[in-house]
């Protein structure tokens, strides 16, 4: 068999990982070709694309980001692949397509495997956002990057009394956010699931102070906004991929806290640190597991499928499962994390 990989969407540590174990699994396991094609959808329509056999691929495993490069492509462009599906095959000779992506990836997957071709999706998003696995790859390293921030910001604030309010990623989940502020004791989470009211958290705050507490941690994710009428937050444009760009919820929030309490509060963005470095071990150990079961299911030929983790077991689960809604942050768990003054 000759199969096509490829990376795609923001990156995400633990792709390497994946790419490896493809690799890995198709040569030693099957007596398979891999090419990996570069930057994306953009190498596979450009065609741009390279042979991976062990070598290639040796070293990689805890390295941050991938040696594919990584891209993404304007819904027109995805179509033009769509119309084109059975060519790019032939053209590359390829039996089966694993690409490796979020929603919008695993959306072109989709499109892709309507048209025929033979695809196997592997999710990977540090949001945790895809339906149909329990976890991403990404996801734990990026909580783990968040924790580690927000415990320093902890000790930091307390010394000079401030508030600290900590952006992280998450544009329409606030997993990073759940989960990296429940591990660090942050005392508000704000996710774009539970519009939040800035009158909570000021009241949050005054009775930590009241009680001698005289600071605070707020985590916030990037999509997080206030309920209505509470608080003044535009609504950032779209870019071409239809991505919102937020207005930076943390900055503004900041400084909403600092007007209303009279206190210092100061806003830190972690951004992108979150997506780089290497990957923890547990993002390695489900990468691997996602590239070894991902050829697999080429052989068994389950196509239009896609790779995911229930409970500790790996199962395959159809693309159009996975890519109707995003898997939010229920409401349940939001209760569990409820500020605790
Ligand atoms: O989907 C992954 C993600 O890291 C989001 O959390 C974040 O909003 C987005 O990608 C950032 O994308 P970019 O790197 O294109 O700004």
């Amino acid at each position: 068999m000759r199969i096509g990989v490829l990376t795609a969407g923001g990156d995400c540590p633990g792709l390497n990982a994946v790419i490896r174990s493809v690799v890995h699994r198709a040569v030693t396991g099957h007596a398979d070709e891999v090419i990996g094609f570069e930057d994306g959808f953009v190498g596979l329509l450009e065609g741009r694309f390279r042979e991976l056999d062990l070598d290639s691929v040796s070293g990689i495993l805890a390295r941050g980001g991938t040696i594919l490069g990584s891209a993404r492509l304007e819904r027109a462009r995805l179509r033009e692949a769509a119309d084109n599906a059975d060519e790019l095959c032939r053209r590359y000779g390829i039996d089966v397509l694993i690409p490796i992506g979020g929603e919008g990836t695993l959306t072109a997957a989709r499109m892709l495997s309507d048209a025929g071709m033979p695809v196997v999706g592997v999710p990977k998003t540090i949001d945790n956002d895809i339906n149909g696995t329990d976890r991403t790859f990404g996801f734990d390293t990026a909580v783990t990057v968040a924790t580690e921030a927000i415990d320093r910001l902890q000790t930091t604030a307390e010394s000079h009394q401030r508030v600290m309010v900590v952006e992280v990623m998450g544009r329409h989940a606030g997993w990073i956010a759940l989960e990296a502020g429940m591990a660090s004791g942050a005392h508000g989470i704000c996710v774009p699931e539970r519009p939040f009211d800035p009158a909570d958290l000021v009241d949050m705050v005054e009775k930590r102070f009241a009680r001698g507490k005289k600071f605070a941690v707020v985590c916030v994710a990037e999509g997080a906004h206030p309920a209505k009428d509470t608080m003044d937050y535009g609504v950032g444009a779209i870019d071409k991929y239809g991505h919102e760009r937020f207005a930076g919820i943390g900055t503004t929030l900041a400084r909403e806290l600092e007007a209303r309490l009279g206190k210092e509060a100061r806003p830190v963005i972690l951004g992108h640190v979150q997506r780089g470095g290497v990957p923890t071990p547990y993002d390695r150990v489900l990468a691997t597991r996602f590239g070894w079961h991902a050829v697999e299911a080429a052989h068994a030929r389950s196509f239009g499928h896609m790779t995911a983790l229930h409970g500790t077991r790996i199962s395959l689960v159809p693309l159009a499962d996975a890519v109707t809604h995003l898997k939010t942050v229920p409401e349940n768990r939001m209760d569990e994390a409820e500020s605790v003054y």
